[in-house]
């Protein structure tokens, strides 16, 4: 038995699946990842976006930060087989939650993708109670769909930092690039964009879930991050010290695979549709 069916077989196993994923799922979307031989840290420093950098100098952070929107977000991405994979077995109920340090929204594009699908199956059959049961399934025992934490924030949006709006960035990116450094909010707040700086602590909330979701999942899946990161570096050790099953799917070796019960060294979109397939 290989590695990857020896994790299906704790998959289908377990109770709690929860996956945790890094830039790796989204590299082959075209989105850049943060430390490969193109990441985005080989063109710009980390130093450039940390919150103290924010806070002193909000105008040369947001011209430097519409540099960093060009660089990664200039095209529109489209969720790949691996992102579909895990919003499928969201669906089927085979995943308790994704965590993501992803701030591209791809997650919840897969996932809204498969609710479309699903939408217009019953719409076919011409059958509109077809399509609320369908829709139902989607939901979680708790009435909700698979939860997708993103725990950096994401990179379309924007936050007022005096009065917490937040909305879609597209418009306050337009207006950085036109020369409107820092871009504000109408209540007069300097805007920021609502991710989680270099510095900048990660909301109390979110990082609590996030550790017992770790703590009560039965297998924990890391996949396409550099593990190097806090909280990724110590997400997968804390779900191995309370007895997890933990599966890495990762191009190149990372840190925690010491306490991984399976290590899977392929491409994300090669692994979770085999995955998911052995789950059905
Ligand atoms: N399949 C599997 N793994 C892949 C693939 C792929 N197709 N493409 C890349 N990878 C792996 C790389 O080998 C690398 O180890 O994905 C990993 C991506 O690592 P990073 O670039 O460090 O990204 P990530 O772990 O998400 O970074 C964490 O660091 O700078 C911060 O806030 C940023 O959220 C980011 C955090």
């Amino acid at each position: 038995m290989d590695e990857l069916e020896r994790l299906a077989t704790e998959v289908r196993r377990a109770e709690t699946v929860v996956a945790f994923t890094g830039a790796g799922i989204s590299a082959p979307s075209g989105v850049p990842t943060f430390r490969g031989d193109d990441g985005v840290w080989k063109k710009f420093d980390e130093g450039q976006f940390t919150y103290g950098r924010f806070q002193a100098d909000p105008e040369g952070f947001w011209a430097d930060r519409v540099e960093l929107q060009r660089e990664m977000f200039d095209e529109e991405y489209e969720p790949n087989a691996a992102h579909e994979a895990l919003a499928a077995m969201g669906h089927d109920g085979d995943l308790e939650a994704i965590l993501t340090q992803n701030t591209d929204g791809l997650h919840d594009d897969a996932a809204a993708a498969t609710r479309k699908d699903d939408d217009a199956a019953a719409a076919t059959r011409e059958d509109d109670d077809a399509a609320a049961a369908t829709r139902k399934d989607d939901l979680g025992d708790d009435g909700t769909e698979t939860p997708i934490l993103e725990l950096h924030g994401n990179s379309q949006r924007v936050r007022c930092t005096d009065c917490g709006k937040r909305q879609n960035g597209d418009p306050i990116f337009e207006r950085a690039a036109d020369g409107e450094l820092p871009p504000t909010c109408d209540c007069g707040g300097v805007f920021k964009p609502d991710t989680v700086l270099f510095g900048e602590q990660l909301p109390g909330a979110v990082i609590q879930r996030a550790r017992s979701l770790a703590c009560k999942s039965d297998v924990f899946l890391a996949v396409g991050s550099s593990l190097v990161v806090e909280p990724a570096a110590s997400l997968p050790r804390l779900a191995a010290s309370t007895g997890a099953t933990v599966g890495i799917v990762n191009l190149e070796s990372t840190p925690c695979d010491d306490v991984a019960d399976a290590v899977v060294r392929e491409n994300v979109t090669t692994v979770l549709p085999r995955l998911r397939d052995h789950l059905e």
